[in-house]
């Protein structure tokens, strides 16, 4: 793994590592001074042979040893404060640039990656990375120097015994060295199974209506159960082999310091070593549980860190497809036409959707595109903005090839009101607003108006200070589409693309949007894809697309005469 790019994201925050590291420290010598102070306890105190010495020693212990722990204290807090602030920060910023970089990819990133899975990374990975940011740094530090004080220390009380020790400790490692594989396995597995939650949660959200209306419930919920007991089964795994680790431990090093007890203890009872280096011999050993504990989870925290930084950085470095040319130009005004020449594209490889296109749509035109469900007419429209490039030929904007203008400059020059309208869970101000961010209220007013939209608008409890709910779910179809014709309204774009703008509407919201849309449409040049044919036959030029290519064009009534496709779909209705 790229430990330096990790480091990176700390790299700002070193100040306060810093003093993370110092508090980590003062808290392992602490603890070293504390083993120690049972050592003077044992000898100084009870076995002493001096009542008077042994009572001022007393009290100069009892009033150590709360400012001992104060120090602790202190030195605990400023570990995990200190460590914190590096590692949120850390991984707030790395989740601030995963964020910039999704939303600065193109549509092709999210062909192949699944939102749930996306949601994942920028949840489940980063929280595993901020748990090894928290979890690797005390382990080494805190906890390394408490074994190594530890160990010091038995050598100082003596060091037969702690040889002994020291020896039995790497038996110690074996049964954790498995129960750590075991515990990364199930983590792994675990990651998995949580984005597995995730997913058929998202999906049940998204899909509630139709799970409602299909009453689909128990069998949602019986797929639900089944993920739902996995991830049980694999964090039982977790817990099983967890709490596994500790009793095991401790009885293996019981075993250990029963042979020294019984050696140590004989020697105590003879007199050739005190009561104190023994008690803190038994004690330094106690001490050591923890941060052996700790380490051996080590290696199965880094794993999981590495794969969870992979996931984050295979994204960091996704390229977008769609970007600014250095020398992109910026288009001032629209004034001529939009071109398409020979324009062929396929969204997945050698799955050919358009088939060498040309079009030629003059400003102030209204050019209606028909054709057969899935016959490629939105891909044209998606071509015109980018969202995609062609894989051949070439769309022109004023002559000029989209490709050689600013992104920023030509979308800016397109509004789009789509099939399915997207509203933000806001205001209705907001969501008018989002076409000109600065605009003032009697702007969007005008807008709302000219939209059609501003009668039911006021007729709303808090005006267009109204929350419309995620995905504007307190609107009708038809309020959802005038909010977006006014949204459109507002942008005031020269070039508009219309995707099916009216269709699934009763009668009399379709009048309301349809005369809505007429408005949008003056003085615009339009791309309008529909269905209805009703709404296409005062267009300047009718384009039948058919599998992707271009099978008619002209006006209403010379494509009736001509009597093929057209003529065909509009006899249909
Ligand atoms: N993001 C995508 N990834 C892969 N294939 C896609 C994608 N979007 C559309 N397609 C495919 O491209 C073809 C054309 O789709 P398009 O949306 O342009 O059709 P359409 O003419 O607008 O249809 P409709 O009238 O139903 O809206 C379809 O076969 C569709 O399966
Ligand atoms: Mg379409």
């Amino acid at each position: 793994m790229d430990y330096k790019r990790l480091i990176k994201y700390a790299m700002p925050y070193k100040g306060r590592f810093v003093f993370a590291m110092l508090s980590m420290l003062i808290y392992s010598g602490v603890a070293a001074l504390l083993v120690y102070l049972s050592k003077i306890i044992m000898d100084g105190v009870f076995v002493s042979k001096d009542p008077v010495q042994a009572k001022k020693m007393l009290i100069e212990l009892c009033i150590a040893m709360p400012l001992i722990y104060v120090i602790k204290g202190f030195a605990d807090y400023g570990k995990t404060y200190f460590l914190n602030y590096v590692a949120q920060n850390a991984i707030k910023d790395l989740r601030q640039d995963l964020y910039t970089k999704l939303i600065s990819l193109s549509h092709n990133f999210y062909v192949t990656h699944t939102s749930s899975k996306v949601m994942s990374r920028v949840t489940n990975d980063i929280n595993a990375l901020q748990g090894a940011l928290l979890k690797v740094p005390p382990t080494i530090i805190r906890d390394g120097l408490i074994i190594i004080g530890m160990i010091g220390g038995l050598f100082y009380l003596h060091w037969k015994y702690a040889f002994f020790i020291v020896v039995v400790l790497p038996v110690l490692g074996i049964p954790l060295a498995q129960f750590a594989r075991k515990l990364r396995k199930a983590s792994k597995d675990s990651m998995v199974q949580i984005s597995e939650i995730y997913t058929s949660l998202q999906e049940m959200l998204s899909g509630f209506t139709v799970i409602k209306s299909f009453c689909r419930e128990k069998h949602e919920e019986k797929r639900f159960a089944v993920n739902n007991k996995d991830y049980y089964n694999v964090q039982q795994r977790i817990v099983r082999v967890d709490a596994r680790t500790t009793p095991v431990m401790e009885v293996l090093s019981m075993t250990g310091v029963s042979i020294v007890l019984w050696f140590g203890g004989k020697d105590v009872i003879n007199g050739a070593w005190t009561l104190g280096d023994f008690t803190a011999f038994i004690l330094a050993v106690q001490q050591m549980y923890q941060p052996i504990k700790n380490f051996s989870q080590l290696n199965s925290t880094i794993q999981q860190a590495v794969s969870a930084s992979e996931r984050v950085f295979e994204i960091l470095d996704e390229e977008s497809k769609i970007f600014n040319l250095p020398d992109a130009k910026n288009i001032d005004v629209f004034s001529n036409d939009i071109v398409y020449k020979n324009v062929s594209f396929e969204y997945e490889q050698s799955k050919s959707i358009l088939k060498n296109i040309n079009i030629d749509i003059k400003k102030g035109q209204t050019v209606a595109f028909v054709g057969s469900s899935g016959s490629g007419k939105s891909t044209i429209a998606n071509l015109l903005l980018r969202f995609y490039d062609v894989n051949s030929g070439e769309i022109l904007v004023d002559g000029t090839n989209i490709k050689n203008l600013t992104l920023e400059s030509l979308r800016d020059k397109i509004g789009v009101v789509s099939q399915d309208v997207f509203l933000f869970n806001d205001t209705v101000k907001y969501n008018i607003a989002y076409g000109k961010l600065d605009a003032g209220d009697e702007e969007i007013e005008k807008a709302a108006k000219a939209a059609n939209a501003h009668k039911f608008i006021s007729a709303m409890p808090d005006g267009y200070n109204t929350l419309i709910g995620e995905r504007g779910m307190k609107l009708s179809g038809g309020e959802k589409q005038r909010i977006a014709i006014a949204r459109a309204m507002l942008k005031n774009p020269p070039i508009l693309v219309l995707d099916e703008a009216t269709s699934a509407l009763d009668s009399e919201s379709e009048k309301l949007v349809q005369e809505a849309i007429e408005t949008l449409m003056k003085n615009r040049t339009v791309i309008l894809i529909a269905h209805r044919l009703s709404t296409v036959k005062n267009a300047d030029q009718i384009i039948v697309i058919d599998k992707g290519t271009v099978v008619e064009r002209g006006k209403h009534q010379e494509l009736l005469d001509k009597n093929g496709v057209y003529a065909k779909l509009y006899n249909l209705k």
